[in-house]
């Protein structure tokens, strides 16, 4: 067990990479509050972790709520007595083109996508500095390391979460925390593969444009955040470990020696 004895706080793991990572974290021996505005996804995810044998208990909170945020630290102390481990993740999309976006999709994006991820860091920090020890992962994305049309806000929001995270790690390095982001590529989760049954002419051209040929699964983000989270990675501090299938790998320029799946 990597996780024996450790606490874990995920936030929007009543779903996919969330859901993934609150199973493989208490698979692992930690006791995992599961943090999700929908109720009956968080019970469910909660329920198949007790009946897997592993500790989980529920938390259904607004990760938009400082006040909110501040009762979910306190709620995992209060229950387990300490704090080992934070995954921010939660996140609500808003699409639309820059020059169209509305004020209220733009402010609603970085409440819930990055002013959360400094509120939650800021609240569990006055516990982890207290214990000298702690983890915490950010979900970041590919999509903070470079642009993509018609995802303006979530493109800031997470390039704002890749450097929220290499602040906090260098802030507060010497205090026993380490701070680091996972950068997941096109994952199938729920809202992907709705898109995916919606769009199939769009999901045939993400599979095209990844160089493995194929999405990746909620397990394969919820590994690395394992390795981040466990005394495995004690001297990776402030990094984001992109899992892509090799997507920012490629400039986007097509082949010019042949092309298709010899290649
Ligand atoms: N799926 C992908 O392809 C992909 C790629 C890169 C990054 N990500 C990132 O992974 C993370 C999880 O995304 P996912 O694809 O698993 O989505 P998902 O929709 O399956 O899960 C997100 C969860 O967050 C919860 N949530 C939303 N707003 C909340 C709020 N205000 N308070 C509490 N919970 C809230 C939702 O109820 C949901 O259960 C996000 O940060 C996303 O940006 C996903």
């Amino acid at each position: 067990m990597r996780l024996k004895d450790k606490v874990a706080v995920v936030t929007g793991s009543g779903s996919g990479i969330g859901e993934a990572t609150a199973k493989r974290l208490a698979a692992e021996g930690a006791a995992v509050v599961v943090v999700d505005l929908n109720q009956e996804g968080a019970n469910r995810v909660a329920d198949e972790i007790r009946k897997a044998g592993g500790t989980a208990d529920v938390l259904h909170a607004n990760v938009g709520s400082p006040q909110e945020l501040e009762n979910m630290i306190r709620f995992a102390t209060d229950k387990f007595g300490r704090l080992d481990i934070l995954h921010n993740n939660a996140i609500r999309l808003y699409t639309g083109r820059v020059g169209e976006m509305s004020l209220e999709h733009w402010r609603k994006a970085v409440d819930i996508g990055l002013t959360s991820y400094w509120y939650a860091t800021r609240c569990a920090l006055q516990v982890m500095v207290g214990q000298r020890k702690g983890a915490i992962i950010n979900t970041g994305s590919v999509s903070g390391l470079a642009g993509d049309y018609g995802l303006g806000a979530y493109n800031a929001i997470k390039a704002g979460v890749i450097n929220l995270t290499r602040a906090t790690a260098i802030e507060y390095a010497r205090k026993g925390i380490r701070c680091n982001a996972v950068c997941p590529g096109a994952i199938l989760t729920p809202p992907i593969l709705k898109s995916r049954r919606s769009q199939p002419e769009l999901a045939r051209q993400t599979e095209a444009a990844i160089p493995m040929g194929r999405y990746g699964e909620p397990i394969e983000i919820a590994n690395v955040v394992l390795f981040l989270a466990s005394d495995e990675a004690s001297y990776v501090n402030g990094t984001c470990i992109v899992a892509d299938g090799g997507l920012t790998a490629h400039t986007g320029i097509p082949s010019v020696a042949g092309s298709g799946p010899d290649w």
